[in-house]
């Protein structure tokens, strides 16, 4: 299990809370198939985790532009940078199957990246956002 409930804290909106209880499911199932070297199983989860990741980021962005958050492009730079780093290990992945490079970088930066952006950012912009657990 690559993340424990804990592992991501809650923040002040039920929305985003879903999103990201939602985005740990699907990281925990892709990173099982990457311990069990599960070559099929990654690349279909793979395209799962990249649909899920875009939902998560534009659905953010757009409660943001609503609510005229004031970081609001600093917070979506963030998720650029993200988005990024999950496209090109994508790419890489097509390329070459490359089972470790996946779960150095899911254990690595995607896991750590996760947990501090939802403290900083996530958090930040649900305490503007509102809608108090
Ligand atoms: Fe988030
Ligand atoms: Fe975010």
């Amino acid at each position: 299990m690559l993340f424990k409930p804990k592992d991501v804290q809650q923040v002040s909106n039920a929305m985003m809370n879903m999103l990201h209880t939602e985005e740990i499911e699907i990281v925990n199932n892709f990173h099982d198939a990457v311990l069990a070297k599960d070559v099929d199983k990654i690349t279909e989860l793979f395209e799962v985790l990249l649909y899920d990741i875009e939902d998560h980021f534009t659905t953010e962005e757009e409660m943001m532009e609503e609510s005229q958050f004031y970081a609001a492009q600093i917070h979506k730079s963030e998720h650029d940078t993200l988005r990024k780093k999950v496209k090109d290990l994508h790419e890489k992945w097509q390329n070459t199957k490359d089972v470790d490079a996946v779960k150095t970088f899911l254990e690595g930066e995607f896991k750590s990246w996760m947990v501090l952006h939802v403290a900083r950012w996530d958090a930040e912009t649900a305490m503007h956002l509102g809608d108090s657990i």
